[in-house]
């Protein structure tokens, strides 16, 4: 058998894309050298990780991403075995788990929004303290956005979500970022429909998007990590478990009736399978790129580069957010390899 060249971690492995993703991973030759390793919610429903050949809890862990103990137990897990050998450096970061309450809000023990918390805050967490056990030559991680973290994405205009002036902008100042923080942006008793849940996940997408430009920022200018290289991925609209807290409109009439029919009569149409968009993921996460040289902080829609959205880009913005996240994340000096990380 060849060397292990790297270990291949998805977060939310048990949902539709992160299970496809899995699923790749497993069967596809040029991924034999790779070790998959997977968080879930839920070790006993991971059927379809076992069935890829995947073991609780030797290549599955549990985490749930809204507990800030949890994420920091696992991460020390998975350092303490990276640094014994008992795993290969992680080559693929993907930060697939995601949740959408479509209007049911709820937050952590802590007292954030699960949505934040969730796509967000428990990411940004898991990847400063993993940076210690990423691959320094050859690493990536990648990040899954969505169309919501820039409301002047045209696919927007059709959903009516931002049409609202005072939504067009997600945050201005902390303030702003602690109330979408803690779910009282946007929240379930101003707008119970839908639309202010899926505003809450948008901005949890766009502060995802924030921490690809800003941490390959701090990582370029680290001599210790500057080859490591940050991306992201719109994986597009697929039917997947996210929609299981819509209200029966969205999670039975449009993506268990009409979505699968229009993805069967158009499969390279712009609803994607899970196994499309996992296959774009994982084209992000081993790219060779043109003439040797892989893509870095760049965003693509699928496979198309795309601008990300102008809040992303604002400099100062990010600065902003990546400040108030060390707050809340109480993130200390000893647990991250990252030079730059206040
Ligand atoms: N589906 C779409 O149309 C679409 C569009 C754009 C972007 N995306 C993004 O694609 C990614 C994959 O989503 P999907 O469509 O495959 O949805 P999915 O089937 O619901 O999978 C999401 C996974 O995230 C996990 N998760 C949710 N909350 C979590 C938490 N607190 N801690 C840890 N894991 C948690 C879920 O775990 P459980 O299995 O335990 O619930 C689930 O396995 C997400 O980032 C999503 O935002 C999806």
């Amino acid at each position: 058998m060849a060397a292990v060249k790297g270990t291949i971690l998805v977060t939310g492995a048990n949902g539709g894309l992160g299970s496809a993703i899995a699923q790749q991973v497993a069967s596809r030759p040029e991924f034999s050298a790779y070790r998959g390793l997977y968080t879930v919610r839920d070790a006993t429903r991971s059927d379809a990780l076992a069935s890829f050949g995947a073991t609780y809890p030797d290549d599955i862990l549990t985490l749930d991403l809204t507990k800030l103990d949890n994420v920091r137990q696992v991460a020390d897990e998975v350092n303490t075995r990276v640094s014994a050998g008992d795993l290969p450096p992680i080559r693929a970061l993907i930060l697939n788990a995601g949740f959408q309450d479509f209007g049911n809000q709820s937050w952590t023990d802590d007292g954030f929004d699960n949505t934040f918390a969730a796509n967000y805050l428990g990411h940004w967490l898991l990847t400063l303290l993993l940076l210690k056990s990423i691959d320094k030559e050859e690493g990536r991680i990648i990040v899954i956005g969505s169309q919501g973290h820039d409301p002047s994405d045209p696919r927007n205009a059709r959903i009516g979500v931002f049409d609202d002036p005072k939504y067009q902008t997600f945050v201005s100042d902390a303030a702003g970022f602690e109330a979408i923080a803690k779910g009282t942006w946007s929240p379930a008793s101003e707008d119970a429909s839908w639309r202010g849940g899926f505003r809450r996940y948008s901005a949890s997408k766009l502060f995802l998007v924030m921490m690809q430009h800003e941490l390959q920022t701090r990582l370029d200018a680290d001599p210790a990590l500057n080859n490591v290289r940050v991306l992201g991925v719109d994986p597009g609209t697929m039917i997947s478990g996210l929609q299981r807290l819509a209200p029966w409109v969205i999670r039975v009439l449009l993506f268990k009736i009409i979505y699968p029919f229009i993805l069967y009569v158009n499969p390279n149409g712009p609803l994607r399978s899970t196994s499309r968009s996992a296959g774009d993921v994982l084209e992000a996460a081993f790219a060779v790129g043109e003439g040797g040289n892989p893509p870095k902080d760049k965003y693509f829609d699928g496979r198309t580069p795309l601008e990300t959205g102008e809040e992303s880009r604002d400099a100062a913005k990010r600065d902003m957010v990546w400040k108030e996240t060390v707050r809340m994340t109480g993130l200390r000096e000893t647990e991250t390899i990252l030079a730059n990380w206040k």
